[in-house]
């Protein structure tokens, strides 16, 4: 992953540990109305994939367990892992995109009342992504994947008749630099890190057609997730996927879906007024955007205030901001790997690590989200404003609500490392807690696409009765038992 040149090592803490009376009166334990539902305090799991879904995408013993965990620590709000929305194979990643996905759900969305006593709220992250390819081996890639197109010729100087075959040969013999400047930029970044398809391929007609198709998938996806009987669906508009990049400055598209900030939120609205039409009232209906994508001639802070004022004007029950996580900074991968959009500086904003730049990784997003919900308000708008990035504590979760950043606080590697946190401060125990050190073991598992687990417990109490380990059977998929520890 990429990290900052100064390499400053930031650490965490507990921060002020509140009494109970100081809690009942603080702003993280106040109820708040989210659409038509009142989450019973600010607290929030972030989107998180686990990798615990079966190759099928289909809920399993171990994807129950993991919820269940979370959920026995009470926040207000769970959402769950991007969830696809098409009915075809994606590895070990939950799905929503047929009927047969309902009945896990279903299981899903009881195991968390069962653990939580009904007090955290469930919502899913429904996502599209596009196909992705693994780098390929050099000879692989020009014999068998390149299309030979007239500018191969013309680059290297032969006659129009020259069979594809002696310009495969030809291509096979040159060395790196004379190679780059005879294939297309596309094609060479095919070849070294991983052909990709973007949203502005719409010389494929499946990508031609994505404003055409989305609006229904995300519809049964969401209407679907209602019968499995989750509060709401987070719709996934943010890091490297489809929604994200219609939102993007990047998206050239010139079919009225891209280009200027209007029509690049034109797919994303549409998308969420047909889902909410499809919903009952009280149905939450949400989506997580970026503040800032941090690429090079991406979405800034004044694109995302257009969208978010865009969305609160057509009345979206709340607005998750991240930040960064894209593919086009991504680090090269290794032969025979995908590329892994959390590898590049944009990756890092997205998941800051403890050995950071003098900003840490506590709070990068803040000052970004915090202008956009000023925006909004001083528009007249109250739509919720989930912030998330480095919040491991009631200081700095405190701090974020107060502060006029947010009005949820989003801890989802907190609440990796420490599930009960929330529960601890509640029961006046905060001073218990277990803080994460933003190492990004958990990341680095996911990027390997490997259970993830945090550092802190994954070999603790192994011993003890019933545990469910990883399948290299060295760690233990979820934390012990706060009172086993
Ligand atoms: C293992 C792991 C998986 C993640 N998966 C998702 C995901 O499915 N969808 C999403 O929007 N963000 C995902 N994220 C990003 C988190 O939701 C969150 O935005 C990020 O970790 C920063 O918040 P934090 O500092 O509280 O961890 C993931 C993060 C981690 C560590
Ligand atoms: S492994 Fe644990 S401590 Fe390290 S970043 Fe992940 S949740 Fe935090």
């Amino acid at each position: 992953m990429w990290k900052p040149p100064q390499k400053i090592r930031w650490t965490t803490g507990k921060g002020v540990v509140p009494d109970v009376a100081t809690l009942r009166t603080s702003r993280l334990f106040a109820p708040l109305q989210v659409g038509r539902l009142t989450l019973e305090t600010r607290t929030w799991v972030p989107a998180m994939v686990p990798w615990r879904a079966d190759d099928q995408g289909f809920v399993t013993d171990n994807v129950l367990d993991w919820y269940g965990r979370f959920a026995k620590g009470r926040p207000a709000a769970i959402v769950v892992e991007a969830t696809g929305i098409r009915d075809v194979p994606s590895g070990p990643l939950l799905r929503v995109g047929h009927d047969r996905f309902i009945p896990g759900l279903k299981r899903l969305v009881q195991r968390v009342h069962d653990e939580s006593q009904g007090h955290t709220r469930l919502f899913i992250q429904l996502i599209d992504f596009l196909s992705i390819r693994r780098r390929p081996e050099r000879d692989k890639f020009l014999n068998r994947f390149l299309a030979i197109t007239p500018a191969h010729r013309e680059n290297l100087d032969l006659p129009e008749t020259t069979p594809d075959a002696q310009i495969r040969t030809l291509l096979g013999g040159l060395d790196d630099d004379t190679l780059k400047r005879v294939l297309s930029l596309r094609e060479w970044q095919d070849l070294t890190i991983g052909a990709r398809e973007r949203v502005t391929d719409t010389h494929l007609p499946h990508i031609r057609e994505l404003p055409d198709i989305l609006p229904d998938l995300f519809t049964k996806a969401a209407i679907r997730t209602q019968q499995a009987g989750f509060d709401g669906v987070e719709l996934h508009y943010a890091h490297a996927y489809t929604m994200a990049s219609f939102l993007s400055a990047t998206n050239t598209r010139s079919d009225g879906f891209g280009g200027t900030a209007e029509n690049r939120v034109k797919l994303p609205l549409e998308v969420f007024h047909n889902v909410r039409k499809a919903v009952a009232d009280d149905f939450v209906v949400g989506a997580r955007i970026l503040a800032d994508e941090i690429i090079e001639g991406g979405s800034t802070g004044s694109d995302t205030q257009f969208f978010a004022m865009e969305f609160a004007r057509a009345d979206m029950d709340f607005l998750s901001l991240s930040r960064g996580g894209k593919f086009d900074d991504a680090k090269q991968p290794k032969m025979g790997d995908a590329a892994y959009p959390y590898t590049g500086q944009s990756g890092y904003e997205c998941m800051p690590q403890f050995l950071s730049d003098e900003f840490g990784p506590i709070g990068r997003n803040f000052a970004a989200t915090k202008a956009i919900r000023m925006a909004l308000k001083k528009a007249g708008y109250d739509m919720p404003i989930v912030a998330a990035g480095g919040i491991h504590n009631f200081e700095t979760a405190e701090g974020v609500l107060l502060g006029g950043v947010a009005d949820i606080v989003g801890t989802a590697r907190q609440s990796l490392a420490d599930p009960d946190w929330i529960a601890k401060l509640a029961a006046g125990q905060g001073d218990q807690m277990r803080t994460c050190e933003y190492t990004n073991y958990c990341e680095g598992l996911d990027q390997k696409h490997k259970q993830v687990t945090c550092k802190l417990w994954d070999r603790l109490a192994l011993d003890e009765k019933d545990v469910a380990l990883s399948v290299d059977n060295k760690r233990r998929l979820t934390a012990p038992a706060w009172d086993a520890e």
